[in-house]
């Protein structure tokens, strides 16, 4: 029968999320989730920070009623997220050329920025590396843009293709838009050296292209100012840009939405302008961004006991992260594996790009419950004492049988 939805189409699972969902679906009692970007501690747990957990409960001894926050925020959350990711001292915010409107994660900012730009520059097509995050082409293309990619990942060196990377950019058009992960690429956990993004940035600038930064990693490479170093780069180069941060992995905030879209201007005086038509696009999409994750966030950014408190526990993070990198190439030579599995420790964050095939990834899943997602990315910061061995035994397996 021809009903109002017999037309609707069944959209394939999210590479990402849906794995989740099987993981969640799936009875057996071992299994290991090594799919979703999530920091585990030690005890296999979503950890709640120390720093978390003391500034909510400080919170909700003066709790109040819950009013709506201004359409674009807490103001001071705001001043925060822009100061960690441009420095105190940046000209762009001395100079009133940055705008941060809070958003519903790093999600919800690089989406604010798609519809911004979709208004700004509606023709211009949007760069992605290859690989990229599976929800980058989706969400661009979402938003109305032509999706095309540039190349990033050389799986014979498993390293970065700078010199594709640099000629693909040099071919796009002027206003084209990039995307580029700030730090801790991912998938493949490989991310431009220093003098890398300087040539990156001459690229952006003699050409005229849009740099989009996406951070959602900040501290989980090597520390936060470290981290910022290609955006605080860009900025003092006066390009116009926009940059989506989110507090998801760095604060373990995930379900509460925390995120920032920044946008560097190139005159103070455009400044209101542009943040009006955030505003207005935050209005007629969301109206207006939760509270709870954000206010913990600002008292976190502004409090300095607080803030080191912060730094101190996501050092931690980071560092266990490297541990289980140098244990999994280890365990890996130990049970058999010959290849040079080396490259492993040079990647940055949460990911490793393995080099397993989706054939191995859909084995690991099928035999031994291990999830990983299909493109060989695994989330090494699920890694633990207790899973390791299994992982790398059942990593040597199937890497021995193909
Ligand atoms: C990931 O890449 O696994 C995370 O960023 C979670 C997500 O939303 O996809």
């Amino acid at each position: 029968m021809n009903t109002l939805f017999s037309h609707v189409t069944q959209v394939p699972r999210d590479p990402i999320l849906g794995l989740n969902e099987l993981f969640q679906a799936d009875s057996r009692p071992n299994k290991i989730n090594l799919g979703v970007g999530v920091y585990y501690d030690e005890q296999g747990h979503m950890p709640l920070l120390e720093v978390v957990k003391h500034t909510e409960a400080q919170l909700a001894e003066h709790s109040a009623a819950k009013g709506y926050l201004p359409i674009d925020g807490i103001q001071n959350y705001n001043k925060g997220a822009q100061q960690l990711l441009l420095g105190k001292d940046a000209s762009a915010i001395h100079q009133e050329r940055a705008v941060t409107i809070q958003s519903l994660g790093g999600t919800g900012a690089l989406r604010l920025g798609a519809d911004f730009l979709k208004m700004v520059v509606p023709n211009a097509v949007v760069a992605i590396s290859n690989p990229s995050w599976e929800n980058h082409r989706a969400l661009f293309e979402k938003a109305g843009f032509e999706v095309v990619e540039y190349p990033y990942y050389d799986s014979q060196t498993q390293n970065l293709d700078i010199e594709g990377m640099l000629h693909s950019l040099e071919q796009l058009a002027p206003q084209s838009i990039v995307v580029l992960h700030a730090c801790c690429h991912n998938p493949t956990g490989i991310d431009p050296t220093f003098e890398q993004w300087q040539r990156i940035a001459q690229v952006l600038k003699e050409k005229q292209l849009i740099p989009f930064m996406d951070i959602a990693y900040q501290g989980f490479g090597d520390g936060l100012d470290e981290d910022a170093k290609a955006v605080r780069y860009l900025a003092e180069l006066n390009i116009p840009m926009l940059i989506s941060s989110s507090f998801s992995k760095s604060f373990a905030l995930y379900g509460e939405r925390v995120g920032a879209l920044t946008v560097l201007t190139s005159t103070a005086e455009q400044s209101p302008k542009v943040l009006s038509q955030l505003k207005r696009m935050a209005r007629t999409n969301y109206s207006n961004p939760p509270t709870h994750g954000a206010q913990i966030v600002n008292l976190v950014l502004n409090e300095p006991s607080r803030f080191a408190a912060w730094e101190a526990e996501l050092s931690q993070m980071r560092l266990r992260i490297r541990t289980m990198r140098q244990q999994l190439v280890a365990k890996l030579a130990e049970h058999g594996v010959k290849k040079d599995m080396s490259f492993i420790l040079d990647q940055q964050g949460m990911f490793s790009y393995s080099g397993l095939t989706q054939a191995q990834a859909q084995r690991l899943r099928d035999e031994d419950a291990i999830y990983l997602l299909d493109t060989g990315r695994i989330c090494v910061a699920a890694l633990n004492e207790d899973n390791l061995d299994t992982v790398a035994t059942a990593i040597a397996r199937v890497m021995a049988d193909s």
